[in-house]
């Protein structure tokens, strides 16, 4: 029977290319979206893989509790987590608003809690189970506009490191995958002449691509990754080394 794989946040740009290698990997493969349900429809019917595709607001507590009784009445149980879902609200600390920095705290990092929360104790008592944690190098180096992003997607890791002891020994792993600026729309819609400069920063030349972070996940959510636990794997073009 193939695995269960559940990507949050699958229609967007690093999400897309996770549920993509997760199919070709074998895997069955839900994702949720947020998006009115006409636009996420007409996402779906545009892939040329299987995908299912449930409403979520994961900063919801609630609505991952009825995600959770969905996704279990059509597939019975999910193997796989990816919490890749994310937001940004960039601005200098100057001008940032409290509405900016709950929404980032919410939809990056209590999403972590509320969808991990529904599935990881039955990974557990089955013995199997991966979590991945989409967080990104700027959770590791702090980044100029973002004191709500880099603050959530560094508590990403931290989640990441006390979960990872609790379930070591059921064989569920759970790991952190923190990709630098990769050509999505998220980083595209940071202005050209600013985005330039950051390009300019990273040692390879290039923004990474989605699919070189799907191969990483890839490689995490399988059998040959089952010592890998607790890890932050950066992959960022050289552009913050530590
Ligand atoms: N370090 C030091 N100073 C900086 C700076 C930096 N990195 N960036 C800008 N400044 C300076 C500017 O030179 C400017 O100085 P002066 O006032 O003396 O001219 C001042 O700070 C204000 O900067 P801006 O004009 O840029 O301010 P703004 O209010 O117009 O824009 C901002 C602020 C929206 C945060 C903009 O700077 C920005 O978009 N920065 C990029 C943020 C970023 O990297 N976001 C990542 C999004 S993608 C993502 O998050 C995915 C992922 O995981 C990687």
């Amino acid at each position: 029977m193939s695995k269960v794989a559940l990507v949050t946040g699958g229609t967007g740009g690093i999400g897309n290319a996770i549920c993509k290698q997760f199919a070709a990997d074998g895997y069955k493969v839900v994702t949720t979206y947020f998006e009115p349900e006409e636009q996420a429809k007409a996402w779906q019917e545009k892939q040329d893989y299987e995908v299912t595709i449930y409403p979520c607001d994961v900063s919801s507590y609630d609505d991952c509790v009825k995600l959770k009784e969905a996704v279990e009445a059509d597939f019975g149980q999910v193997d796989i987590i990816v919490n890749c879902a994310g937001i940004t609200r960039d601005a200098t600390f100057k001008k940032i608003t409290p509405a900016h920095w709950a929404a980032v705290m919410k939809t990056n990092l209590d999403s972590i809690f509320n969808v991990t929360h529904q599935f990881v104790n039955q990974m557990a008592d089955r013995g199997f189970g991966r979590v991945i944690n989409i967080s990104s190098i700027n959770g590791q180096k702090g980044q100029f506009g973002q004191t709500n992003y880099s603050a959530a997607k560094a508590g990403v890791h931290g989640f990441t490191m006390a979960l990872a002891q609790e379930v070591a020994r059921k064989g569920v792993t759970i790991n952190t995958l923190s990709p630098g600026y990769i050509a999505t729309e998220m980083v595209m819609a940071i202005a050209e002449d600013v985005r330039n400069k950051i390009i300019a920063q990273i040692p390879v030349g290039r923004l990474g691509t989605p699919e070189e972070m799907a191969a990483i996940v890839s490689f995490l959510a399988s059998d040959n990754a089952g010592f890998i636990t607790g890890a932050n794997i950066s992959a960022n073009g050289g552009q913050f080394i530590h």
